[in-house]
């Protein structure tokens, strides 16, 4: 014989006690929340000293990654501007604005800027930015659209897993010394 059906309600009456659903909605939001916890994680974005904005320099200024990150194609790191070439142009682009007051303050009394570091590998892992921006991987490539936010954080794990797959992808080197010296 076949039960007439009688919408949600009595569906869920009479398939398994209440106290059941409970569990099974209490499960699923803790899936949703750890998720969202571990998606959260690898996005630290620190307070600068200074609100400085890649979306205003790199974007809407087109200002080049290069210009600011000179040492990223001739060096194992790719280095934070100074004082100085931020001056270069802020003592004549001038805002009343006290962020940019803080470049100039910074300037005269000779005073570096603490930026607070983003990206750390372990001690133990040798990378190179020269070696990846000659092979003509682009910074957002593994930054993200760096050019399109107000406050930085990491997008890429960092993880060995990370860097191995793309090495496998694009036929680089895999050996471990190439990356544990
Ligand atoms: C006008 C100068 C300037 C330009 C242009 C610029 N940056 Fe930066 N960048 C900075 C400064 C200053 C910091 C440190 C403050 C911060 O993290 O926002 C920084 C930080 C970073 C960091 C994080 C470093 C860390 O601590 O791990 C990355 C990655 C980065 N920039 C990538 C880029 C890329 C990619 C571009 C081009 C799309 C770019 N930058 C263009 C000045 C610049
Ligand atoms: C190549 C020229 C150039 C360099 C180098 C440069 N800036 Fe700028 N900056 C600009 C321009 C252009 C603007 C936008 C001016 C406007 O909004 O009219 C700007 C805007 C700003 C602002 C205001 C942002 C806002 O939201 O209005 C701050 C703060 C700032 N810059 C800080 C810095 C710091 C810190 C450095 C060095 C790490 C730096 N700038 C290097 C050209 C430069
Ligand atoms: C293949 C991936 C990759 C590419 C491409 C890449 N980076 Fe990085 N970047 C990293 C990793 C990994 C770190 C952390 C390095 C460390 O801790 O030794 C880092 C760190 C940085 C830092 C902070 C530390 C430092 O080296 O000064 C800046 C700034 C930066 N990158 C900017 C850039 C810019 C600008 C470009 C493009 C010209 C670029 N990166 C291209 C992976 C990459
Ligand atoms: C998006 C792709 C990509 C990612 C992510 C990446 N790499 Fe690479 N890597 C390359 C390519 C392509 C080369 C080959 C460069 C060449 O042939 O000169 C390379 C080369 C290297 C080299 C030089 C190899 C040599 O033969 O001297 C080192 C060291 C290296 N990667 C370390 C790392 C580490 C460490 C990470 C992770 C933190 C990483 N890479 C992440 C693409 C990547
Ligand atoms: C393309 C780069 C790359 C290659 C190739 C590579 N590693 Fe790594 N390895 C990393 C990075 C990056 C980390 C740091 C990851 C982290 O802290 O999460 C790491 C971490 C490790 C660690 C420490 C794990 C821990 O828990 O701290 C060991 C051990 C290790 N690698 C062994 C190896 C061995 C063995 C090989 C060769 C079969 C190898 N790696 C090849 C990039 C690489």
């Amino acid at each position: 014989m076949t039960r007439r059906w009688k919408g949600w309600r009595n569906f869920f009456r009479m398939t398994l006690p209440r106290k059941t659903y409970l569990v099974i909605l209490l499960l699923a939001a803790g899936a949703l929340a750890g998720g969202s916890i571990l998606a959260r994680r690898s996005l630290p974005a620190p307070v600068q000293p200074i609100e400085f904005s890649h979306r205003v320099h790199a974007g809407d200024n087109q200002i080049s990654c290069l210009y600011c990150h000179t040492a990223a194609t001739r060096s194992t790191v790719a280095g934070v501007p100074t004082v100085a070439t931020c001056y270069e142009c802020h003592r004549l682009v001038r805002l009343k604005n006290s962020e940019t007051n803080k470049v100039l303050e910074h300037w005269e009394n000779k005073q570096p800027i603490a930026w607070v570091r983003i990206h750390t590998l372990p001690d133990h892992v040798y990378f190179s930015h020269k070696r990846h921006v000659s092979a003509g991987v682009a910074c957002q490539t593994c930054h993200g659209d760096v050019q399109t936010v107000e406050r930085l954080s990491q997008i890429a794990p960092l993880t060995m897993g990370w860097c191995v797959d793309c090495h496998k992808e694009r036929a680089a080197s895999l050996e471990c010394s190439t990356c544990h010296k």
